[in-house]
């Protein structure tokens, strides 16, 4: 049997697209040959980066301009899209809730947490479910954090916020494994992309320390001696993603260069 990671006739849909994970993550499923739909609040960087795709095999990428802290105007704009469009591949990704220590967080920032990261998820997923279903082939995605294995210091609101979404996936994978949907979570390391510079920079600020000398010491803490390419997190997710997948279902993937110190 060969390695199936052949992506031509599927529908993937990309959260966090305009930038980052997201973006890599789009175009490592357009590198496949599946028709990615990328979705963002910044509809001109989405744009510009549907231009930078390789073309699928057939059809045409798209652009959703959404924000996942507006629900009803999410769920409208995603059931349009479905409605004509069936999605097989969801990939939950945004952006990571505002640095910080758990207990100086304003309560309404877990509230916006959760908003986004979940009852976005699930608002994008009851879209997608349909169209999965018919195709006998789902996938869901979660980009999260190694913070669900190691709380990480600095990222209350974040680190509570991806228990959530990893004991929802969880509980997604034992019930929807029998309509061939597989759900899963990719928790990235340091990883070069805007987020981890705002971290760097905060991390700067708060230390008295410089940002090259803040970046040092992350480098220092990973075994492999530098932060993750955007590509190589989005490696992971296109093979969680492609047939050659089909049994992986549940799991927590730390894509970290070694730096996550427990099982
Ligand atoms: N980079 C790291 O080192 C690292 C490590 C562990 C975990 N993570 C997590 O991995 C995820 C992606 O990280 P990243 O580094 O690629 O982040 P990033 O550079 O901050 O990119 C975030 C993306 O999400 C979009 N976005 C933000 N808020 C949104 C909203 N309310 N609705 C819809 N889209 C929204 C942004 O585009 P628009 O502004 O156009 O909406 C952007 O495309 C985050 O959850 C992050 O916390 C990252």
């Amino acid at each position: 049997m060969t390695l199936n990671l052949n992506m031509a006739g599927r529908h993937a849909l990309v959260g966090g697209a305009s930038q980052g994970i997201g973006k890599a993550c789009a175009i490592a499923l357009a590198g496949m040959g599946a028709n990615v739909t990328l979705m963002a609040r910044r509809k001109d960087v989405l744009e510009q980066t549907r231009a930078e795709l390789p073309a699928p095999a057939s059809g045409e990428h798209r652009v959703l301009v959404a924000d996942l802290n507006q629900t009803d105007a999410l769920a409208a704009a995603i059931n349009e899209l479905t409605a004509e469009h069936p999605v097989q591949v969801l990939v939950h990704n945004s952006g990571g809730p505002p640095p910080g220590t758990a207990h100086e967080a304003d309560p309404d920032a877990y509230r916006r947490a959760f908003q986004a990261h979940l009852i976005g998820g699930q608002t994008l997923l009851q879209a997608c479910l349909p169209g999965m279903r018919a195709a006998g082939y789902g996938r869901l995605i979660n980009i999260i954090s190694t913070s669900v294995k190691e709380p990480i210091k600095g990222l209350g609101v974040s680190n509570t916020i991806r228990w959530a979404v990893a004991s929802w996936a969880k509980t997604l994978a034992s019930e929807l494994a029998g309509d061939g949907i597989t759900v899963n979570n990719v928790l990235p390391g340091f990883t070069d992309t805007e987020r981890l510079h705002g971290i760097i920079a905060g991390r700067a600020r708060n230390s008295g320390s410089g940002e090259d000398q803040v970046a040092q010491q992350m480098r220092a803490s990973v075994p492999a001696g530098r932060f993750a390419e955007a590509a190589e997190i989005a490696n992971a997710v296109a093979f969680l993603a492609s047939p050659a997948a089909s049994y992986i279902n549940g799991i927590n993937l730390p894509v970290d260069g070694g730096r996550t110190g427990s099982l």
